[in-house]
């Protein structure tokens, strides 16, 4: 294969992984997670083959929304750290070769934000136009409010100024106003503050909300994002956004900036992720594959970021009420995983039943489809949740190190999961040792995806798999070809694939030692176990297979 894979542009193919400081691990012994603890970790992250850190927020907040809700954008909350030790981490994630990029939460800040206690001070204060004020607001649509269970507006009457404010979400987290140069010119600084302390980057925060939620409008605010962008490419040409957008592709192409992709480099792709379940719940191919047939290409240095599941709930807003009923009754039927009337508050594992083949299926599936895998912690070792914590808060439980838990010698602050995802039951310590475990699967994952570029930056094609439980797709670069199957059912199946210019052509399984020859017109026969996968480097006839491919740069 060429050497056409530049790592210049690195996230194309990075395998990005998200955690909270705060749960990750504790290094002072008082509870809760800090830098110096995840700085210990970093070679665990490292030996996983993990490219790019995304930190949920770490600065000082009043931890109403868990961190989304920041009083000083310039620090560290001083329950994780100091600013020295996030210096001590980012030298050591360098050091190691690990990118870091963090949360920027720039649409709202906490109402405790010394700005915002100075523009709800008095209609004349300097910092009144920082926010978004209204004598009389717009009537709600209650279809929009983001967190039906405690708000019911997207304004808040602030009694001692007289006069409404907004709020996209909680009414603790007033918006600020974009449309003020001054707000921008803040933002700038922040992202440019952290870039000169090593960030390569960040993940964005509500885009929508952030740029079209602003009143007065903004005259065009995508020139917004587009002057961001450009700023951070001169201060470093390897800095990246990565967009929560979660709209149909059709108003999401957007957000990348068109053609020459001058905005976010990457956006989460929620339609394929939501899609994806939906094929989960009802072990067909169909959904997800009419969904990757359905995606527009980003533009050339651009790329979407995949995920399966996140820090929040299993948002499930972009699929029909039938179908939402359905994953529902596959995966979370009752009330109490179920949140905000749209999403479960669960992780996968739970979700699958615990069946370890179909959780390696599912994460086969995750780094196989083209994109960038995006990770949450524990993910890779089969973290379940807590759902006695409150919301949201019951897929962020401590990472389950050892079988005592291993995440701080003091009580954890908040409760790990009992029964059978308890850390005695879940944890890493224990699937270091094994070679059947599902963080050694993540580890195969991991290593190939890397060692398939053709995944990340190639044509991608979802074939006839002639199996309505078959996923079958292929991803092409520079003449190289990889062939990637997953079965949805729980049932043994062969499928037959028709590889038209691959005649005669040997396919190399990556996962495991098997190797199937493609017939002089095409055809290949390619038995799978029941949830099984495959993932088939195609090499021309007489030429030793190459199963280790060129990779980067
Ligand atoms: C995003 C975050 C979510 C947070 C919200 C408000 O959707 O993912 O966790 O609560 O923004 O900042």
């Amino acid at each position: 294969m060429r050497l056409t894979y530049t790592s210049d542009l690195w996230w194309k193919n990075a395998v990005a992984y998200c955690l909270d400081v705060e749960t990750f691990k504790d290094g002072n012994a008082d509870g809760v997670g800090d830098f110096r603890g995840l700085t210990q970790q970093i070679d665990y992250l490292a030996g996983l083959g993990v490219t790019c850190l995304w930190l949920m927020p770490f600065f000082p907040t009043p931890n109403r929304d868990d961190g989304y809700d920041i009083t000083d954008f310039y620090s560290v909350d001083p329950r994780l750290g100091t600013l020295g030790d996030f210096v001590e981490f980012m030298r050591t994630a360098k050091d190691r070769g690990l990118r870091v990029i963090a949360d920027l939460v720039v649409n709202h800040t906490s109402d405790r934000h010394p700005w915002f206690k100075q523009a709800r001070s008095a209609k004349d204060n300097p910092y009144r136009d920082w926010y978004v004020w209204s004598d009389t607001p717009e009537p709600d649509d209650p279809e929009q409010v983001v967190f039906p269970d405690k708000e019911n507006s997207f304004w808040e009457f602030d009694k001692k100024s007289g006069q409404y404010y907004l709020h996209s979400f909680y009414k603790h987290q007033p918006d600020l106003n974009v449309a003020n140069p001054e707000v921008r010119d803040e933002i700038a600084r922040i992202l440019g503050f952290w870039m000169e302390l090593g960030l390569s980057g960040f993940r964005v925060d509500a885009v929508p909300f952030l740029i079209e939620n602003v009143n007065p409008k903004l005259p065009s605010p995508h020139d917004f994002l587009a002057d961001l962008r450009a700023f951070m490419g001169r201060r470093d040409g390897g800095s990246i956004l990565l967009g929560e957008v979660n709209l149909p592709y059709k108003d999401l192409m957007g957000y990348f900036g068109g053609g020459n992709g001058t905005e976010l480099t990457m956006c989460f792709d929620f339609i394929s992720m939501q899609r994806a379940w939906l094929s989960l719940a009802r072990c067909e191919a169909e959904p997800l594959a009419s969904a990757l047939r359905a995606r527009p290409r980003p533009p050339k240095d651009c790329q979407w970021g995949m995920f399966l599941r996140n820090h929040d709930e299993l948002t499930l807003d972009k699929v029909t009420d039938e179908e939402r009923e359905e994953i529902f009754a596959a995966f979370g039927p009752e009330k109490t995983m179920q949140i905000y009337g749209r999403g479960l508050r669960r992780r996968l594992p739970t979700m699958l039943g615990g069946d370890l083949r179909r959780v390696k299926m599912a994460y086969s599936l995750l780094f196989s489809l083209p994109g960038t895998p995006v990770i949450f912690y524990g993910e890779e070792i089969g973290m379940g949740e807590n759902l006695d914590a409150a919301g949201r808060m019951a897929v962020r439980t401590p990472m389950q190190w050892s079988p005592e838990g291993g995440f701080s010698p003091a009580e954890p602050d908040r409760p790990m999961p009992g029964g059978a995802y308890a850390p005695d039951r879940v944890n890493v310590a224990d699937q270091k040792r094994r070679p059947d475990s599902l963080l050694r699967w993540f580890q195969l994952l991991i290593e190939r995806y890397r060692e398939c570029p053709e995944l990340a930056w190639g044509e991608t094609t979802v074939l006839d798999s002639g199996h309505p439980g078959v996923l079958a797709h292929r991803c092409d670069a520079d003449g190289a070809s990889v062939v990637v199957v997953h079965n949805f059912t729980d049932t043994a199946t062969d499928v037959d694939l028709s590889l038209d210019d691959l005649g005669e052509h040997v396919l190399t399984d990556l996962l495991t030692d098997a190797t199937f020859e493609v017939a002089r017109k095409g055809g290949v026969r390619l038995p799978l176990d029941p949830h099984g996968s495959r993932w088939l480097r195609a090499a021309p006839p007489k030429v030793a297979p190459d199963d280790a491919s060129v990779t980067s740069q």
